[in-house]
């Protein structure tokens, strides 16, 4: 009897490598629920007022500057800016997901060019918007955005390419780099509302995003899950059990910032908005 509970306890045990295991699946499940939460608003924000030509009752919910009812190739830039984020933000996250990767080839190569397409053109109409157009709440708050923008093209061009020569390991470590940078903008918005609610209010913000708080996230909404994502690659090639433990240490806090981040926009940003949009245009 005590032998069997003993053995029931150590099946129970945890080790550097399923505690990393975990953190991982946790993370995916997490960012699924905070991809599809944003994809819902836009949806209600952008594309339902579009199609029921209400995009006046949506000026008022919005917080961008570049929405409005105008027939010019501004507005065209903005929809086509922020449209197909709504099919990236629902089918992205199935690429990383290794039993589809396996299971559904197709699936992975048709969605894979596609996330890769409107990645690009969410770039370059992203780049446009902000320093053609001109929507930017200020130049120095808008710079890590635009290195963000810069960078996409960079690492797509990169998972493409190992992709056609079939170079797997480099495709896979180019393409996680890729998803991380074209969802930079979806994780700079877990930050700020999550940083606003560990700081119970402004830290170091401002309302034109050039504090030094803003600029900060802004540069960590990319760089620091691509630095996370590089240390669990390094982790995972280590045999020493104490630097396992450390890397799975790294990975569970990008997996609770994350949860801290999906809670406090979804909360404070999205679930708002998309009430309030829909009770204007229904
Ligand atoms: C490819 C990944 C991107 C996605 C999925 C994306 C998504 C979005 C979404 C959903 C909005 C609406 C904002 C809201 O309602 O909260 C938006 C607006 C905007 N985005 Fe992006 N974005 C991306 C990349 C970029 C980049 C790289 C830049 C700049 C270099 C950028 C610049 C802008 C600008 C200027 C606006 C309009 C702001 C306004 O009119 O006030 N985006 N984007």
């Amino acid at each position: 009897m005590i032998s069997l509970t003993v053995n029931k306890l150590r099946g129970l045990s945890f080790t550097a490598d399923s505690t990393l295991s975990g953190a991982i699946k946790t993370w995916v499940i997490v960012a699924l629920a905070g991809q599809w939460a944003f994809a819902m608003y836009i949806l209600s924000l952008y594309a339902l007022p579009l199609i029921l030509g209400a995009v006046d009752k949506a000026e008022k919910v919005s917080p961008t500057q570049g929405l409005n009812s105008n027939i010019d190739l501004n507005s065209a830039m903005f929809f086509a800016h922020v449209l197909p984020a709504i099919l990236m933000a629902m089918s992205g996250l199935f690429q990383l997901i290794p039993n589809v990767r396996t299971r559904y080839p197709k699936f992975h190569r048709y969605n894979g060019r596609m996330f890769f397409s409107l990645g690009l053109a969410g770039a370059f109409t992203g780049l446009y918007l902000t320093w053609i157009t001109g929507h930017r709440l200020s130049d120095i708050g808008s710079l890590g955005v635009t290195v963000n923008g810069i960078l996409i093209p960079i690492a797509i061009y990169f998972a493409w390419q190992a992709a056609v020569k079939k170079r797997f390991a480099q495709h896979q470590r180019f393409a996680v780099h890729s998803f991380l940078l074209v969802n930079g903008v979806w994780t700079f918005r877990l930050y700020l509302m999550g940083w606003y609610i560990v700081n119970q209010g402004m830290n170091g913000n401002t309302r034109t995003l050039d504090g030094p708080a803003d600029i900060a996230l802004s540069f960590a909404s990319f760089l620091l899950p691509m630095a996370i994502y590089e240390v669990i690659l390094w982790g995972k090639k280590q045999r020493k059990d104490s630097i396992k433990w450390v890397i799975s240490a790294v990975a569970c806090f990008g997996v609770l910032i994350t949860i801290v981040g999906v809670l406090a926009a979804g909360m404070m940003m999205w679930l708002p908005r998309i009430s309030d949009i829909l009770s204007v245009l229904f």
